[in-house]
């Protein structure tokens, strides 16, 4: 096992993590929950940017071409084969079904023919686990418990409190959008291209985002988001100049859409973390790439704050490798029959 310069609470071990539950597919090797060795993620976007979302069938498809040589690529990017390899982790879940099947039985595979344990992987844990991850193999600060996490995703927006590692309390989530499903829908209602979050960014950088004052839901008195009203309310504003056969302010819409979202994720994320006593802020999952979110939480200073560096907010198979390795350090193994769970929440 080669020396780590990170001083480690658990003993070391190397694990080749495996994601595809949605439209990446991703291989990776990480070295004791935080040391990339390396990472290979395979996007899908081209191939689903034609019907402006995932297309399940798709997906799964080009999953199984694609999934072997990503493996491929991450032991030999990690100068590795599978004798040095101490566990497999995989996503379980949430995802698409189809996809998270092809990377559960190639894990399955390649488990049972070197012998090695099987680990499934919650995604949403994944996310999670990327702020862990140190990319440049320097020493970074990794989270101190109790952390408040965030998690903003394509599928998922949700606060939980960890008092511990793997341990989880959701506090609430969505009702209805997640926050990059609404970036995704608005970006569409705007003309712009998919994935929704970075072409919204993108044209927001040359809008004013106190432009259109879109309503903020704030739920007082829960924990949870609610995205939906300030979808209809850019809608409303896109069909009223539509009816006055003006062009759409789209620079400027999308940068106050982005404002009330970003706006909403912070203040309630920051109540959170004051009513748990947390110490630390974590912020993770696709949406975590954005730009205006990503400042907006660094410029306060309340608490310290954890986001995953760029190429580790969206999926990618480093996080699962990640927490992979906490579950195997804790002994947390799972059976080679272990079945695919599309819906597993968090907690
Ligand atoms: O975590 P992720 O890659 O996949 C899921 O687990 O869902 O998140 C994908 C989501 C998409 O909705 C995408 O539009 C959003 O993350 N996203 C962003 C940005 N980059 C990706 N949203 C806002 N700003 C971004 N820069
Ligand atoms: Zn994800």
């Amino acid at each position: 096992m080669a020396n780590n310069p990170v001083h480690l609470p658990f003993p070391p071990a190397r694990i080749l993590g495996i994601e595809t539950s949605c439209d990446e597919t991703a291989a990776a090797v990480i070295e004791n929950g935080q040391t990339m060795l390396s990472s290979v993620v395979a996007s899908q976007i081209d191939l689903h940017a034609q019907y402006g979302g995932v297309f399940p069938e798709v997906a799964s498809r080009q999953h199984i071409l694609s999934i072997y040589s990503i493996i491929d690529q991450a032991l030999q990017q990690a100068h590795l084969d599978l004798s040095n390899i101490d566990a497999i982790a995989v996503t379980r879940g949430p995802g698409l079904a189809g996809s998270l099947v092809v990377g559960m039985n190639t894990a399955k595979g390649l488990a049972l023919a070197s012998n090695l344990p099987l680990i499934g992987v919650n995604h949403l844990e994944g996310h999670i686990y990327s702020a862990w991850i140190n990319p440049n193999n320097q020493e970074i600060t990794v989270p101190k418990f109790p952390l408040l996490a965030l998690l903003v995703s394509g599928g998922h927006s949700e606060l939980n409190i960890m008092t511990d590692h793997l341990s989880y309390t959701r506090l609430g989530s969505t009702l209805d959008d997640a926050a990059g499903e609404a970036f995704d829908k608005v970006a569409r209602l705007l003309g712009l291209s998919y994935p929704g979050g970075p072409s919204i960014q993108k044209a927001a950088a040359n809008g004013n985002p106190t432009a259109f004052n879109f309503p903020r839901a704030r739920l007082e008195g829960s924990w949870n988001f609610s995205f939906s009203g300030l979808k209809t309310a850019v809608l409303r504003v896109v069909r009223q100049i539509e009816s006055e056969n003006r062009p759409i302010p789209v620079e400027d819409m999308a940068a106050s859409f982005q404002a009330a979202v970003v706006d909403v994720l912070l203040s309630k994320t920051i109540q959170a973390a004051r009513a748990y006593h947390a110490r630390e802020i974590l912020v993770a999952g696709g949406v975590s790439a954005n730009k205006a979110l990503r400042e907006a939480f660094l410029g306060q200073n309340e608490f310290p704050v954890h986001i995953p560096p760029l190429s580790l907010c969206t999926d990618n198979a480093a996080m699962i490798g990640s927490a992979g390795y906490f579950r195997f350090v804790k002994g947390l193994v799972d059976p080679l029959d272990l079945d695919v769970m599309p819906n597993w929440p968090l907690s």
